[in-house]
């Protein structure tokens, strides 16, 4: 096994996020596992790694909740090993706004340090969500598109602050001035859209894989991108010809901000005919497949995170799981209650946790 296949944390700092108080870890360059009593800091840890990758937690709720009480920051600083060098990423929250550091030099855009530390994490909450909202499954595909295609941002933001001046027109009743943002929304909207189609193309062949390694059972999953407007007709001809009817609602109702990602199985809608478990098993799919997608474009695995596998897991998906824990170079982190996880690799470490202390296990 090569550093460089893998973005690896190799030691973090965490001040002040939740019950964490100072916070050191050295972490092993494969398989990760925290153990610890309920309430003692496990998902907050994860939480604070997960923060690096994307400045907002995977827990629902405010992020002021974040900051320890009585503290006026938090932070989180990792080493990094990137593919290409070691780097050290920081952030820390302040007066409710980030702030981020590479190698100590603050960064103009936070998406400067999130492009630099991909992470994925599987969650209890998460795998649900991805059932019930259309948001989850847009931030899922944009993930993707946002790692192999950060030059896009640019084209997001102009999207949406386009997409802000026509609907504040639209409530106005103000047709003409809606109409000068169309122009804007069609061409960047396209782009977003054509990425998330090539995302999406590779995306088919690496689910199918990662269902027959993982959760065999649901095989003949699909995935199909809804492009958030009608088929066969470009961005601004739909827009243009919805003027009317925007009008009426006080908002833009059709376009990539509202795109979906429909999941079906056997012809039919996945949420309508899935189990919890087999939503479980089919989002672990997913984040798994994501990484190899991602590993696949880039050569190097993200970092991955799984809160509480053990709990959300039966037998048999967490030990197809952890063979592919084993075979694979993705950096893992786990956590659960027991001191001994099936899903932990012979090789990989083990940290007690207890009321916000982190203890390495030789
Ligand atoms: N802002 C905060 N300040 C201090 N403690 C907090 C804050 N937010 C949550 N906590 C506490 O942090 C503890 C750790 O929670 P959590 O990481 O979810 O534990 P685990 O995952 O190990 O069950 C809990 O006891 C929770 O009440
Ligand atoms: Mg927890």
């Amino acid at each position: 096994m090569t550093e460089r296949q893998a973005f690896r944390f190799a030691g973090v700092r965490i001040e002040s996020i939740r019950n964490l108080s100072v916070v050191d870890v050295e972490a092993s360059s494969h398989a990760n596992y925290l153990f610890g009593f309920n309430g003692s800091g496990k998902t907050s840890f994860l939480e604070a790694l997960y923060l690096l990758g994307y400045g907002r937690s995977f827990r629902s709720g405010s992020l002021d909740a974040l900051t320890q009480r009585g503290s006026e920051f938090c932070r989180v600083v990792a080493r990094v090993d990137a593919p290409s060098a070691q780097v050290t990423v920081g952030l820390e929250r302040r007066s409710r706004s980030w702030s981020g550091r590479i190698d100590g030099a603050p960064v103009e855009q936070l998406s400067s340090l999130f492009v630099s530390v991909p992470v994925l994490c599987f969650d209890p909450a998460s795998s649900m969500s991805f059932l019930s909202e259309s948001e989850s499954r847009r931030r899922f595909m944009d993930w993707g598109v946002f790692h192999v295609e950060p030059s896009l941002l640019p084209s997001w933001r102009r999207y949406n602050r386009a997409l802000k001046q026509r609907n504040a027109a639209l409530r106005l009743g103000d047709g003409s001035s809606a109409q000068a943002w169309v122009a804007q929304l069609a061409i960047e909207g396209e782009r977003i859209d054509s990425a998330r189609q090539r995302f999406m193309l590779g995306m088919q062949r690496c689910i199918t894989d990662a269902v027959s390694r993982l959760a065999p059972a649901l095989t003949g999953v699909e995935l199909k991108l809804r492009s958030g407007w009608m088929a066969g007709i470009s961005l601004e001809e739909f827009m243009l010809g919805n003027e009317a009817r925007d009008l009426k609602l006080g908002f833009t109702a059709g376009g990539p901000h509202r795109a979906d990602l429909q999941i079906e199985w056997d012809a039919k809608l996945f949420r309508d005919v899935a189990s919890r478990g087999q939503a479980k098993a089919l989002s672990l799919s997913l984040m798994i497949a994501q990484a190899t997608w991602y590993h696949g474009l880039r050569g190097v695995w993200p970092v991955l995170l799984f809160d509480d596998v053990g709990s959300e897991l039966d037998a048999i998906h967490q030990t197809r799981l952890r063979e592919w824990i084993s075979q694979s170079n993705a950096q893992t982190w786990l956590s659960g209650v027991d001191r001994d996880s099936p899903l932990l690799p012979a090789k990989g470490a083990r940290f007690h946790v207890e009321q916000g202390k982190i203890t390495r296990l030789i």
